[in-house]
């Protein structure tokens, strides 16, 4: 077989072959099969689509391309989450310790920040250290002990995807629903949990931008982890605007404990008190959505999250400890009305230019950056409220200021955001 034959075909709108499929991506991942031909490939997809049937080659081509976690030692279900990406999405933080803390073991396996979107183990690294580089023995053995890690993702896990995807990052080939849905069920599947909720999130921030786009990937991803015997759903989740109100590592480690400890804003926290609901019924526990936000706001989540902490090498104390920056920029509001809008791809960017966020993948961050929002959309406001607070460690000109208090958009009728949108089974 030669690559360029495989690539003319996809390009003309054919379908590829079962053997045609693993040949391709067994031979990219041994380095045989160069980037340049690759990019090609995933170019080709972009614009011709692939079928049910070859996504799933695929993403069991990806899979084969690395190790496959053996959870079996950890007694019962074992499970996992993803997020298809967004801005403030910090919900791992606490979901992971709230199901854990109902007593279902919790073993996942986090990625990066990249742009606009944040990344789960940037955010646990911004608490002192901790570390998300353990073993794989270690990563079981912590699970077994106390029902939870969360830990980056292994070199050897599903290889193709680590190539593939650094790739599609510099060749606009990541909003494609076939290459989303097979880079991450691939890494789900080899992770090895036996239920998985997929939070596929949608809007502005989000890779999918329309719910019609959102529910074919949710169903496609939702059908390949039911094929190999995983317990999957999808919940389709709003990311018009940023979850919670804060953006940044440090800030949003803080919003979380908040969360954790009941102060948190009633809407975040029931949000995923409600994704909570639906994982812990994966798993097979069926609790009211009431003995899961007492359970959360009496400190068992929290509890569950200093463990894993602790476990992994971080400061307690440097976990509570607020941040430090050099400038701290409020904004109010200009107009009284009520918040219609906050964008969540223009404040995920505005994030990253004051160093929350990486633009390409060696860029340092500043841990201690980002914003707090004290109104989201549909709350109240009077002109001279305070709307955000930016946390920088630079200088911020008054341009940028205007810019952002432009882009918190007041108006006269009020919008009540949902957060979840549809539950795809
Ligand atoms: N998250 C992933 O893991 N892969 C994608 O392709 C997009 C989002």
């Amino acid at each position: 077989m030669r690559a360029v034959d495989l690539i003319q075909k996809k390009r003309d709108g054919k379908e590829l072959s079962t053997q045609e499929i693993e040949w391709l991506i067994s031979n990219y991942a041994k380095g045989d099969v160069p980037d340049y031909q690759m990019s090609a490939f995933a170019m080709a997809v972009y614009f011709k689509g692939m079928s049910t049937r070859e996504t799933r080659d695929l993403t069991m081509s990806m899979v084969a391309t690395g190790d496959q976690i053996d959870l079996s030692a950890i007694s019962g279900v074992k499970t996992d989450k993803h997020s298809t990406g967004g801005v403030g999405d910090k919900v791992t933080l606490i979901l992971a310790p709230l199901v854990a803390s109902f007593g279902v073991p919790v073993a996942k396996m986090s990625g990066r920040g990249l742009g606009h979107t944040g990344g789960t183990l940037d955010k646990l690294e911004s608490i002192k250290g901790y570390n998300i580089n353990i073993s794989q023995e270690d990563f079981i053995k912590q699970v077994q002990d106390i029902g939870l890690s969360v830990i980056g993702q292994s070199d050897q896990l599903v290889k193709a995807d680590k190539l593939l995807y650094a790739l599609r990052d510099v060749t606009a080939t990541v909003d494609i629903i076939p290459l989303i849905a097979s880079s991450v069920m691939s890494k789900k599947i080899a992770a090895g949990a036996d239920s998985i909720l997929l939070d596929v999130t949608v809007g502005d921030g989000a890779f999918m931008k329309t719910l019609e786009d959102a529910e074919k990937l949710s169903r496609l991803m939702v059908d390949l982890g039911k094929e190999v015997g995983r317990k999957t759903i999808a919940v389709i989740t709003d990311m018009s605007q940023p979850v919670g109100q804060a953006i940044g590592n440090r800030l949003e480690v803080l919003e979380a404990i908040q969360i954790m400890q009941g102060k948190g804003r009633a809407d975040v926290t029931d949000f995923i008190c409600e994704l909570g609901q639906q994982m812990l019924e994966l798993a097979g526990v069926s609790k009211s959505l009431d003995d899961i936000k007492d359970h959360l706001v009496s400190g068992q989540a929290l509890k569950k999250f200093e463990e894993m902490i602790i476990s992994q090498g971080g400061d307690l104390d440097d976990l509570y400890r607020p941040v430090n920056v050099s400038h701290k920029v409020e904004i109010f509001a200009k107009d009284s009305g009520y918040v219609s809008e906050i964008p969540a791809l223009e404040f995920g960017l505005f994030a990253m230019k004051l160093g929350a966020g990486r633009a390409v993948k060696t860029d340092p961050l500043d841990y201690e950056t980002g914003i707090v929002f004290d109104k989201k959309v549909g709350d109240k406001v009077t002109s001279g409220d305070r709307i955000a607070v930016i946390y920088s460690n630079q200088e911020l000109c008054q341009n940028v200021i205007t810019e952002f208090e432009k882009n918190v958009k007041i108006g006269v009728e009020q919008i009540a955001p949902k957060e979840i949108l549809e539950i795809i089974y």
